[in-house]
């Protein structure tokens, strides 16, 4: 935190389990969506300024819109229109997090910059209120506050704390371009259409591995109900979690709605292994490591 801003640093996520069920009359989809934050971290730095305006650095940055559609701008509008105040603010995206869609980057950046403007307007909003906004801003945002584990039912954004018995290896695919979400439930509801979707659920061997913190039982137990679906819209897909696991990973899934793919490893050795092969395979932009879980949204000090 320098004299002037406040910093927040926002972990990116993966889904171990994401059970869709059936759309509802609003158009969402119940879900069962098991959440673990990992460590790649966008930092959202705010300070006070005439106008509010978005800027960002990292090597993605050029893909991020710098406009009000960026969640961080959104985030600060709607704190500052439940105050009452002008949402004057200078928001600064440091972008580590890829841009790929799958990993909630952008939903990252939302509750960065929710929780950095509250703390430098003063304007005391409780945990409720902070979580409300997130869940205003869309269905992944308030776990990007929480972090660590969790299950998110509703359309994601009701969430319980999991708990977490050691640490994850993963391996992160960053493909080339993105995957729209709508059209990604879109893809579900086609190929599901028909037929009898049953409630989303999430596996207790799952909870059981998570708390236990053994990773080849989470590896028996990833599952993404939205992978036919991003594989169909995009079936190059396939092909890069064919060689992630080829490498030596436990298992591969397409990451929330894709077009990510995440690759468990049983140890950090064969993380950096997985990820070598996965770039040398030509399969994925590029590809990097993480491990979960991690920490919600957390002010830096200087
Ligand atoms: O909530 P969020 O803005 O992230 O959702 C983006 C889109 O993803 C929605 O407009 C909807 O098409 C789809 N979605 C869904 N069911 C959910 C979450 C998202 O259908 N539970």
């Amino acid at each position: 935190m320098s004299s002037t801003g406040i910093t927040v640093r926002v972990p990116a996520k993966v889904n171990v389990r994401l059970a869709v069920g059936a759309a509802r009359p609003d158009g969402f989809h119940d879900l069962a969506n098991v959440f673990l934050a990992v460590s790649l971290h966008d930092e959202i730095t705010v300070t006070p300024s005439d106008a509010l305006r978005v800027t960002c650095s990292g090597p993605d940055a050029a893909q991020v819109p710098l406009d009000r559609t960026n969640l961080a701008a959104r985030a600060a509008e709607l704190l500052a229109a439940r105050h009452g105040i002008s949402p004057d603010v200078h928001i600064h995206i440091a972008k580590d997090i890829p841009v790929a869609g799958g990993m909630a980057g952008g939903s990252a950046d939302g509750a960065g910059a929710l929780l950095a403007c509250d703390t430098l307007w003063k304007t005391g909003a409780s945990r409720e209120e902070l979580l409300d906004i997130c869940a205003e801003l869309g269905s992944d945002v308030p776990f990007s506050l929480v972090g660590g584990a969790a299950l998110g039912t509703g359309r994601g954004e009701r969430l319980t704390p999991l708990e977490v018995g050691g640490t994850f290896h993963w391996v992160f695919a960053v493909a080339d371009g993105g995957l729209s979400t709508p059209a990604v439930y879109g893809e579900f509801d086609r190929l599901t259409a028909g037929t009898d979707v049953p409630a989303p659920t999430a596996s207790p061997a799952l909870l059981e591995a998570l708390r236990t913190g053994d990773a080849g039982a989470l590896a028996c137990s990833l599952a993404n109900d939205l992978q036919p679906a991003a594989l169909s819209l995009r079936p190059q897909l396939a092909d890069t979690l064919a060689a992630g696991t080829a490498a030596g990973a436990l298992a591969g899934l397409v990451s929330g709605s894709g077009p990510t793919t995440a690759f468990l490893a049983k140890d950090a050795d064969t993380a950096c292994a997985v990820a070598d092969a996965l770039i040398a395979s030509g399969t994925c932009r590029t590809a990097r490591v993480a491990t979960s879980p991690a920490a919600g949204a957390t002010h830096v000090r200087d």
